[in-house]
C-alpha cells in the first residue's frame, strides 16, 4: 500500500456509501488531519436538489467534529473518464483547513491514483482565514 493507501481506501469505502439517486454520480472523500486521523464523507443528495451536499463537506464536518483542525492530505474518489476534482465550493472548503501545498489525490472508483494536485493548483490566489486575521486554529 502506498503512503496514502489508507486515505484512499477510506475514500473508496465512502464512495460506496454515497446517496446519489438523482445524479447517479457517487463521490467519496477522505481527509487526514494533523493528528493522523482519517475522516470520510460521501455526497448526500436531496429531492430538493440544492440542499444536497458534496462528499468534501461531509468529510470536513467529520474532521471538525472529531477535533481535527488541519487537513494535511485529501483523496477524492469518483468514476468516469474525467478526473473527479473537487467542485469550486469544495476547493474553498478544503482551503479553510488546508495549506497551499496540501496534496489532493484524485482517484478512480477502484482507488487507483490518477493525479495529485496541490490545493494551490486547484485554487490559486485564494482567499482564506488569514484574510480575516484568523490563522490555523490550535
Ligand atoms: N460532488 C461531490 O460530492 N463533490 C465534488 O467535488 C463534485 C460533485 C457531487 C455532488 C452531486 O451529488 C454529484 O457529485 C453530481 O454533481
Amino acid at each position: 500500500m502506498s503512503a496514502s493507501g489508507d486515505l484512499i481506501a477510506a475514500a473508496v469505502a465512502a464512495f460506496g456509501k454515497a446517496y446519489a439517486p438523482y445524479s447517479r454520480f457517487a463521490v467519496g472523500v477522505a481527509v487526514r488531519d494533523e493528528l493522523g486521523q482519517l475522516h470520510a464523507g460521501c455526497n448526500v443528495e436531496n429531492a430538493a436538489y440544492p440542499v444536497g451536499t458534496c462528499a468534501e463537506a461531509g468529510a470536513i464536518a467529520a474532521m471538525v467534529l472529531a477535533g481535527g483542525r488541519r487537513a494535511m492530505e485529501a483523496a477524492v474518489v469518483g468514476a468516469g473518464a474525467e478526473l473527479v476534482t473537487p467542485c469550486g465550493g469544495c476547493r474553498q472548503r478544503l482551503r479553510e483547513f488546508g495549506a497551499p501545498d496540501m496534496p489532493v489525490h484524485i482517484c478512480d472508483d477502484t482507488g487507483r491514483l490518477r493525479r495529485t494536485f496541490t490545493l494551490a493548483e486547484l485554487l490559486p490566489a485564494s482567499f482564506g482565514p488569514e484574510n480575516l486575521g484568523v490563522g490555523a486554529k490550535p
